[in-house]
């Protein structure tokens, strides 16, 4: 399987294969995650985030660390020369000078993409609007399956903001290559994308409902997600589903016991604090299970795992 010099965009672009390739070398990365590597040893990563981000960019230069490489970077497109004007590609042309790979998260679709058209090294997504954001889909997956056991056989709901949502495109994608039972929960007016909802709809089987608490019962992993605020046209729509859904301990009354609830986060009040002390919670786990994913997709990428 080859993943040297590899951009990696979107979900779409991979095999189960693949998929799980990734998987099993993450898991190698826990141990090496804890005592640290000199593998990376004078590889440079650059994060360039021009929308917010805490987790997916610290977590990115974390596993560089980890490896022994560096990173350099910037958090926000006000201190970067986007201000004075200088477009994406340029940017890029600039940037592979610096970097062995690039990680870009930006709010407009289809950046990443393009990003890495103009770059003559790797480009990682870090979340391109609402379209997709892959690395966190591969987290997901890694944390499903080492919570789990297994992928395939189990009922999955993704909850909450599926229009505007980019982790859920990217994982929906991801769980039309296993055998799963998807749920598609979340307010008329945040179905699933119908440009993703085919293509998944094509592969398995898929359940849409607005309300979670008619199949509660049914669900192995519960994926919730915030509304994404940021992403609404007006104000007047998000004040319609503003709070649409809120796992607390009384909706888990009515779950399997070993239901997995899992958040890319940041959370808002889709899930109660009281849940974060049940055995259902794994969204702090997801956290941990960041760092090792990205570990592997480093290295892989940077040729130094084949
Ligand atoms: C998500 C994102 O940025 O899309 N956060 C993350 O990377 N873990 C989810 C969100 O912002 O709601």
């Amino acid at each position: 399987m080859e993943f040297k010099g590899r951009d990696i965009i979107s979900l779409k672009d991979f095999s189960r294969e693949e998929i799980n390739f990734v998987l099993e070398i993450s898991q190698s990365m826990e141990s090496v995650a804890k005592t640290g590597s000199d593998l990376l040893r004078s590889k440079i990563l650059a994060t360039l985030f021009f929308e917010s981000s805490t987790r997916t960019r610290l977590s990115f230069e974390s596993a560089m660390h980890r490896l022994g490489g560096s990173s350099i970077g910037f958090a926000e497109a006000e201190i970067a020369s986007v201000k004075k004007g200088e477009n994406l590609a340029d940017t890029m042309r600039v940037v592979e000078s610096y970097a062995d790979v690039i990680v870009v998260r930006h709010p407009l679709e289809g950046a990443a993409r393009l990003a890495a058209e103009f770059a003559s090294v790797p480009v990682i997504n870090g979340g391109s609007g609402a379209e997709e954001h892959p690395t966190q889909a591969l987290l997901d997956l890694y944390t499903i399956a080492k919570e789990k056991g297994s992928i395939d056989g189990l009922n999955v709901a993704l909850v909450g903001d599926l229009r505007y949502g980019r982790t859920v495109h990217s994982l929906a994608y991801a769980l039309s290559l296993c055998k799963v039972k998807l749920f598609f929960i979340s307010p008329e007016i945040l179905r699933m994308r119908r440009e993703v909802s085919e293509v998944i709809k094509e592969k398995i089987k898929v359940i849409e409902k607005s309300s979670l608490e008619e199949v509660i019962s049914d669900i192995d992993v519960l994926y919730v997600t915030r509304i994404q605020k940021e992403r609404f046209p007006d104000a007047a729509e998000y004040a319609k589903v503003k709070g649409s859904y809120r796992v607390d301990l009384e909706l888990l009354e009515k779950a399997k016991e070993d239901m997995i609830v899992l958040h890319p986060l940041p959370r808002v009040d889709e899930i109660a604090p009281e849940v974060d002390e049940t055995i259902h919670a794994r969204y702090f786990q997801q956290v941990w299970n960041g760092i090792v994913v990205r570990m592997a997709l480093l290295a892989l990428i940077l040729g130094k795992i084949e």
